[in-house]
């Protein structure tokens, strides 16, 4: 049995901020600004997990009001949407996913972000892909006031389960 799930997250981007996307520090001269280290690709992703298996979602689970999850790590997050997932009997088939950013680009640091979440997840790396988008300069987002990321996963039902 199969299951998909998707994903959205976006962030304002602020300067003096670290821009972390999938737990890699990226160099720019903006971050994301956010309650947490405001990591988009990790916030989708969980949600994407926990939509899938019909589990709440981020802000139920991890609430912003928290102090626990002031400038929390967000791999903490996707750790235990992954042990949720795993919990209800499922395994990850495939993620893909798009990264909106003005700037900088994220494709010189696409192996990393897709080998340091494999890492968190302990799945094979070529179950992870993204891609990374600009805004073509239109509006807020073409001006790099914010980041978005977008996420599908699918999801399979381990045979003796
Ligand atoms: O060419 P198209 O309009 O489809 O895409 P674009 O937004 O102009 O971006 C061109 C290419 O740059 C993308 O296909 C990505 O490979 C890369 N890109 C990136 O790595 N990081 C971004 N933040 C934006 C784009
Ligand atoms: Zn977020």
């Amino acid at each position: 049995m199969y299951r998909i799930g998707t994903g959205f997250d976006i962030h304002k981007l602020k300067r003096g901020k670290k821009l972390i996307i999938g737990g890699v520090e990226i160099p720019s001269d903006v971050g994301f600004d956010a309650h947490s280290d405001g990591d988009i690709f990790f916030h989708a992703l969980t949600d994407a997990l926990l939509g899938a298996v019909g589990h709440g979602d981020i802000g139920q689970l991890f609430p912003d009001t928290d102090s626990r999850w002031k400038n929390a790590d967000s791999s903490v997050f996707l750790k235990e949407a992954s042990r949720i997932i795993k919990e209800k009997g499922y395994s990850i088939v495939n993620i893909d996913g798009f990264i909106i950013l003005q700037k900088p680009k994220i494709l010189p640091y696409r192996e990393k972000i897709i080998q340091n979440t494999a890492g968190i997840l302990n799945i094979n790396k070529d179950r992870i892909f993204i891609k990374g988008k600009t805004y073509e300069k239109l509006g807020e987002l073409g001006e790099g006031k914010a980041g978005i990321a977008q996420v599908v996963v699918l999801l399979k039902k381990e045979e003796n389960r």
